[in-house]
């Protein structure tokens, strides 16, 4: 008999997280005025919102932390970074932060200008908005395989070259700062970029003089699908892929909160000297000194640690198999997912779960609110509430996929844990009919609105 798969770990240390009823779920979720991320914590049993800086760290990476030093200046913890980076990645260059986003920040504040045009493959949302609020403009070049959950691709998160190279001609180049190469694709369901896509993306980038920075939140979840999906990477280990991989890009801005495997934490890779000392300008106004960039010395040590273990194919294999068993659990009741699985989370075609609930009463989080109410799992909207508006019509944008997103943090919960979410999901399923109407939104921020709206059940 197949021996079956179980995790390449063990656990030391456990967290105690609490159940609620019905009624108080109904209460909390009407006081936070139905915006999840208005819950407290213990209000939550299961915690989907996200695998950003939630994962559980290693023994390894919790010895390092005692081994940090919080030099202001020249700190051991930032050469151990600088040669992580360097070895693992590739990058001769870095440039510490706080997250990911603040490294976008970094990045953007040289490269981003009014009136630029930034193509690549489904912005996040945070990398939109640092485009948008320069006053440039995001244009999604992702294949049209990508929005449709039903197609079966293998590398869902590949930009489509033919929108690509039409960007790059139909405007001047100088207007085009860079493409960013979104790897995995999040947005469109944590879905990889092939080799090949990356490969050829990079040649069309030397044939137009534009540089490539990938937004490499979870590059080591892409290196993984692409040893076990494209010919030719089979035998090739995680960390020989991974140095491909960044073979093709001129920049990476990282969220370390999630493949590093930290809690907090990300940084800029570089190859170029000039833009690093451009970039380091910025890092200094608004994250700190060049060798700690807004982490303590013991972070920085963890990163490292991290960056290491995090692209060993036995953590990689646990934790994206474990993200197949809920997607498979909840194949079981029927729930309608993009497929193929993606690697940080499952994502819940909504569309074809609520097809009554209209697109103006925003069926995702319509299921976002039942799904916490069925049994306290609390997953994330990836709608229209999160599309957010126009900048400059200020009408709703309703993107292609109405999707709600169960992220799996690493190596936090178990596969009951997992069976007890499918249970939650399949029950709403099975109760769809009786979801008659969605939400109405009562007061929403003028960008990145979905973490402080407000709104009301209709
Ligand atoms: N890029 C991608 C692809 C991301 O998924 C995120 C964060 C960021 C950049 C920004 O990084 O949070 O460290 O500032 N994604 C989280 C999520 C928030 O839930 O997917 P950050």
């Amino acid at each position: 008999m197949q021996l079956p798969f179980a995790e390449s770990f063990k656990i030391k240390m456990v967290e105690t997280i609490q159940k609620s009823t019905c009624q108080e779920r109904e209460q909390w979720i009407k006081e936070a005025k139905y915006n999840l991320f208005n819950l407290k914590s213990e209000q939550v049993f299961v915690d989907l919102l996200t695998d950003s800086g939630t994962g559980a760290m290693s023994d390894k990476q919790w010895s390092e932390l005692m081994l940090g030093d919080e030099s202001y200046a020249g700190a051991s913890s930032y050469y151990k970074m600088k040669k992580a980076i360097n070895d693992i990645l590739g990058f001769p260059y870095f440039l510490p932060t706080h997250q990911g986003r603040a490294a976008e920040n970094v990045l953007f504040s040289v490269l981003v200008k009014e009136g630029m045009i930034v193509p690549g493959n489904s912005h996040f949302d945070t990398t939109k908005g640092h485009i948008e609020f320069r006053k440039a403009k995001a244009i999604d070049c992702t294949i049209d395989a990508a929005f449709d959950t039903n197609q079966r691709h293998d590398f869902k998160g590949n930009v489509d070259l033919e929108k690509l190279e039409k960007v790059l001609t139909s405007y001047p180049l100088e207007k085009i700062p860079m493409i960013i190469m979104t790897i995995t694709n999040n947005s469109a369901g944590g879905q990889p970029v092939s080799m090949q896509n990356l490969r050829e993306v990079h040649e069309l980038s030397r044939k137009y003089g534009v540089r490539v920075v990938f937004d490499s939140a979870r590059f080591a979840e892409n290196a993984y699908f692409i040893k076990q999906r494209e010919a030719g990477y089979a035998d090739k280990s995680i960390k020989a892929i991974v140095k491909e991989m960044f073979s093709y890009a001129d920049a990476m801005t990282m969220s370390s909160k999630k493949d590093a495997i930290v809690n907090m934490g990300g940084f800029i890779g570089f190859k170029d000297e000039d833009l690093f000392k451009q970039a380091s300008v910025f890092g200094i106004i608004f994250e700190g000194f060049v060798t700690y960039g807004g982490m303590s010395g013991r972070d920085m040590n963890a990163l490292a640690q991290g960056l290491d273990e995090g692209t060993e194919f036995d953590t990689l294999d646990s934790r994206i198999q474990q993200t197949a068993y809920l997607g498979n659990q909840l194949k079981k009741f029927g729930v309608p997912m993009q497929e193929p699985f993606g690697g940080h989370a499952i994502f819940v075609d909504v569309k074809r779960f609520l097809p009554h609930i209209p697109k103006e009463e925003f069926p995702a989080q319509t299921l976002a609110i039942e799904l916490y109410l069925e049994a306290g799992v609390r997953a994330v909207e990836i709608g229209a509430i999160l599309a957010d508006r126009d900048p400059v019509t200020r009408e709703n944008r309703y993107p292609d996929l109405e999707l709600i997103r169960l992220a799996i943090p690493r190596r936090t919960y178990t596969n009951n844990h997992m069976e007890y979410v499918a249970v939650a999901l399949g029950n709403v399923f099975e109760r769809r009919n009786e979801i008659k109407r969605g939400v109405k939104i009562l007061k929403e921020a003028p960008i990145m609105r979905h973490f402080t709206v407000e709104l009301e059940r209709l």
